[in-house]
């Protein structure tokens, strides 16, 4: 089934970490496109945007290539399989406390940071390079970006890029496509990872998005696991549960956010069949 048009609690909700993928069927440029024009949108401190993102297309890497990069990643069946993967890295110079300045000096410029709160151009240079206490309505960057130590800025970076991971799956799910996170490489591997993709040596591995379309079913067995709301989320304090209304719950079911859970019938023989077409062992022991 092609899945276009959802609206945005069905996408959240549709959403499965793909491990089947049509390894035969290309993923359109646009589609992959689509996801990137997305990931720019993701929010983050300071206006930032430390992520950095190479799309490689499996069908095109020398085969050489293709086998280091599968064999980074432990030759995972999604990865095998799927024929679009997104390296996404962050780049810790972004996060450094002159690429705040710039970027929060830009958002005075363009009217989204107020200066009715104290937002200057004057008071963020003051901040950031003598610690020049901000006032209230503005944010304490003194205290945030003053001599901020290089590792700080590795964290915010990395951090940062993690949240544009969570904005990009759900765009490639818009786009009718299955996909999946994984580390980029087993540690011993991320050097040379970094090196066949020709990224600066100081970018930071983040994940890489596998993306195709999914040979296991939208549903994909149902949703998978979690933990209950209420001893997940809390009001006031730690010790007190929010309080769940069934009228939100039941909207969320017809929304499609909340959908049957893991295992519907038949996934056993849907993941039997999809381990026959790709060769895998029918049934290894649990
Ligand atoms: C950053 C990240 C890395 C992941 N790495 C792997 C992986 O290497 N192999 C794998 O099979 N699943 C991997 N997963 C999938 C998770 O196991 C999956 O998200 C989790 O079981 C919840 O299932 P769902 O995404 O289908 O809701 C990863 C997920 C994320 C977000």
């Amino acid at each position: 089934m092609e899945v276009t048009e959802m609206e945005f609690l069905e996408v959240v909700g549709t959403r499965r970490s793909t491990r089947w993928f049509k390894t035969y069927q290309p993923v359109e440029r646009e589609k992959i496109q689509e996801i990137l024009e997305v990931m720019r949108w993701t929010t983050c401190p300071g206006n930032l945007q430390p992520w950095r993102a190479v799309v490689v297309w499996r069908d095109e890497l020398d085969p050489d290539i293709r086998e280091e990069l599968l064999q980074a990643d432990n030759w995972q069946g999604a990865h095998v399989q799927a024929p679009v993967w997104i390296y996404i890295f962050a780049d810790p110079e972004a996060a450094r406390p002159g690429s705040f300045a710039t970027s929060t000096q830009q958002l005075i410029e363009v009217g989204a940071v107020p200066t009715a709160y104290g937002w200057s151009k004057t008071r963020i240079v003051d901040a950031i390079e003598r610690a020049v206490e901000t006032p209230a309505g503005m944010a304490a960057i003194n205290e945030l970006l003053h001599d901020l130590p290089h590792e700080a800025s590795a964290t915010i970076a990395h951090s940062e890029t993690v949240g544009a991971c969570a904005v990009t799956v759900l765009a490639a799910v818009n786009a009718g496509l299955g996909t999946c996170l994984h580390m980029i490489a087993r540690p011993n591997k991320q050097a040379r990872v970094k090196e066949i993709l020709g990224v600066p040596e100081h970018w930071i591995p983040v994940w890489v998005q596998l993306v195709g379309y999914p040979a296991e079913g939208v549903e994909a067995g149902g949703q998978r696991p979690r933990q209950p709301f209420e001893s997940t989320f809390f009001e006031g304090n730690a010790q007190t549960p929010f309080r769940r209304d069934p009228k939100v719950v039941e909207k969320m079911e017809r929304e499609k956010l909340l959908q049957a859970p893991a295992p519907l019938p038949g996934r056993r023989d849907e993941l039997m069949f999809l381990a026959r077409m790709y060769g895998y062992p029918e049934d290894q022991d649990d």
